[in-house]
């Protein structure tokens, strides 16, 4: 069974510490550790990256296109923080590995927040949306990928 890559950007490390009241208390190795039991229940295996370099996100969205060219990963399940906002060129990787499947996921309601909150370059080229689940939408959009891709 091909993997699942949960993707997370900038400052979603501090989760669990960082502005409790929107983001909550789980902190992200517990959403890692949800999300592997989400994974492995519906039968696949989980990967788990994090970083705060909009390059390094970049070049693990390319390395994903390859993985799922070759039949080893699924989709990617990514939450792009505060790059969804201002990222063209996160855009641009997810469009240029099409057809990878990545389902992107906001904690908080972006829409309901601060305008600038209001406009994803990212959605564009998602396959589909979570937004205001809180760490729930980490769930959500793995089964959502799932069944997305599931074979007819
Ligand atoms: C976020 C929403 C973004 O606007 C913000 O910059 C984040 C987290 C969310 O999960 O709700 O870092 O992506």
């Amino acid at each position: 069974m091909p993997a699942i890559l949960l993707l997370n950007g900038p400052n979603l490390n501090l989760l669990g510490t960082r502005e409790p009241a929107t983001y909550g208390s789980t902190t992200l190795a517990d959403v890692e550790v949800r999300s592997r039991a989400t994974a492995e229940r519906l039968g696949h295996t989980l990967e788990a990256f994090q970083s705060n370099h909009e390059g390094a996100l970049i070049d693990a969205i390319h390395a994903a296109g390859k993985r799922f060219k070759a039949g080893e990963l699924l989709g990617v399940v990514f939450n792009p923080g505060a790059y969804t906002h201002t990222s063209v060129a996160l855009h641009d990787a997810i469009a240029g590995v099409a057809p990878l499947p990545v389902i992107e996921v906001h904690i908080s309601n972006v829409h309901a927040r601060e305008a600038f909150r209001h406009h994803s370059y990212v959605s564009p080229a998602a396959a589909g949306i979570v937004v205001g689940f809180g760490v729930a939408g980490y769930d959500l959009a793995i089964e959502g990928l799932v069944r997305k891709t599931a074979k007819a």
